[in-house]
């Protein structure tokens, strides 16, 4: 038997944590995101069957998705006001470690006019979870912008980073004190695509140009920033939160689908990750996707059937395994899961799904992959987006009317996982 079988394979140090962004729980803020809710409820009610009936879990959701009500992210889950709470309840699920993103419209309403009582209260924030002994892992954008932000026309416009860059100036001044961690940008692909691309996310356009060039501003905004947060502060630890998938051919000896599939992976896993090389210390990632793909165009994965999620998403959790190799083959720097999970309601899935995700971290990292911590998707239900309210990623659940929250048996289990593992 070799010698080291009992050897525990994730460190002490090793984060576990839950995720969250500040549109989905924190609840009452106005920036981009809120206006168009507000603007596009109704048309996302009436179109709800049309859009998502394909979908196995419609029945369950069906009520909800045609109610204007449930595309309004409203007061959240007014996490602003129970973020203590919170940190309590991730504190029992035995988490040492917390991702969270601070909201720019909050902090800088107008241009240039600074909120002290926003930067206060994420001064307070970190402090809460240092009083718990979590590390915070500090996002500093999750897809909101200020409303003014969107009107001068956001990162369609390169004059524009100079607004971010001076909004990350000030992040890195007033909230880095005492954190470690830094996430510049959540999934900059998910963001120019949806937005840009297919138009189905503020500010609804549809134009391959306009995506590529948002999609370059992020990148060259994120490099400019990373060295802002570093001439501020050389000790953080800097990072993006990449949205990765594994990405399969569906043909085993196919060279076409082998030809797509590179594609595929250069577009969509790569090719951001390649201009930031130099300007990241670690890869953050975010897997909720195995993709088999079959020459045709345009690419669309062809999956399996089952099992599928609530939003109907194929479910393959092992495949973080090849994707965690793939990308420290990539890059050879320390990886943080920066997000995975899955939408489930009944909580049928989601403790498989956990479970066939350490397994696979455990493999990635005995063959010396070096993982540095896990944060699930998410902490507390919360507002999916245009999808609205249904959608349930939380290792707690919460009533958005009562508030209550209420650990989910799933995320009981996993906390007990932790303290084994
Ligand atoms: C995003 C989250 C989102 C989750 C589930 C990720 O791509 O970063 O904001 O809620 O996926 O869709």
């Amino acid at each position: 038997m070799p010698e080291d079988i009992d050897k525990k394979v994730f460190p002490k140090d090793f984060m576990w944590g839950g995720s969250t962004a500040a549109h989905q729980v924190e609840g009452d803020t106005h920036n981009q995101w809120s206006v168009w809710e507000r603007a596009n409820a109704q048309r996302l009610a009436k179109s709800a069957k049309k859009r998502l009936s394909w979908m196995p879990y419609w029945k369950n959701i069906k009520n909800q998705a045609e109610d204007p009500d449930n595309y309004i992210s409203g007061r959240g889950i007014d996490h602003y006001n129970h973020y203590e709470k919170d940190f309590d309840i991730a504190k029992k699920l035995n988490f040492n470690a917390h991702r969270f993103t601070i909201e720019w419209s909050r902090i800088e309403p107008q241009p240039g006019q600074w909120n002290q009582e926003a930067l206060d209260h994420y001064r307070r924030y970190i402090k809460e979870l240092r009083a718990r002994d979590m590390e915070p892992v500090l996002n500093i954008w999750h897809w909101t912008v200020p409303v003014w932000f969107a009107n001068l026309g956001g990162f369609e416009k390169k004059r524009n980073l100079r607004y971010f860059e001076r909004f990350v100036h000030k992040v890195a001044l007033e909230l880095t004190d005492d954190v470690k961690y830094v996430i510049t940008l959540n999934e900059p692909n998910v963001y120019a695509s949806f937005s840009y691309l297919t138009g189905e996310w503020p500010p609804q356009k549809k134009s391959l140009l306009l995506m590529i060039r948002v999609y370059r501003n992020l990148a060259r905004t994120h490099r400019r920033s990373y060295y802002i947060l570093k001439h501020h502060r050389p000790s953080l630890h800097i990072g993006v939160a990449a949205q990765l998938a594994n990405i399969q051919a569906k043909r085993a000896h196919s060279v076409m689908d082998e030809l797509i599939t590179e594609w595929m992976r250069y577009f969509w896993n790569w090719w951001f990750l390649a201009r930031i090389r130099k300007e990241q210390d670690f890869v953050g990632v975010n897997y909720y996707f195995t993709d088999y793909y079959r020459f045709k165009l345009p690419a669309k994965p062809i999956n399996p059937k089952l099992p599928t999620n609530d939003l109907g998403w194929y479910m393959e959790p092992e495949g973080i395994y090849p994707l965690l190799l793939r990308i420290w083959a990539h890059y050879k720097k320390p990886i943080m899961i920066t997000e995975n999970g899955v939408a489930d309601e009944q909580d049928q899935y989601r403790r498989w799904w956990i479970e066939e995700t350490i397994v696979a971290m455990e493999r990635a990292m005995s063959e010396g992959v070096n993982v540095i911590g896990y944060f699930h998707w998410s902490l507390l239900d919360n507002f999916e987006w245009a999808y609205g309210w249904w959608p349930k990623f939380g290792l707690v659940e919460v009533d958005p009317k009562t508030l209550k929250r209420k650990i989910r048996p799933s995320a009981k289990w996993f906390a007990a996982q932790i303290k084994k593992l």
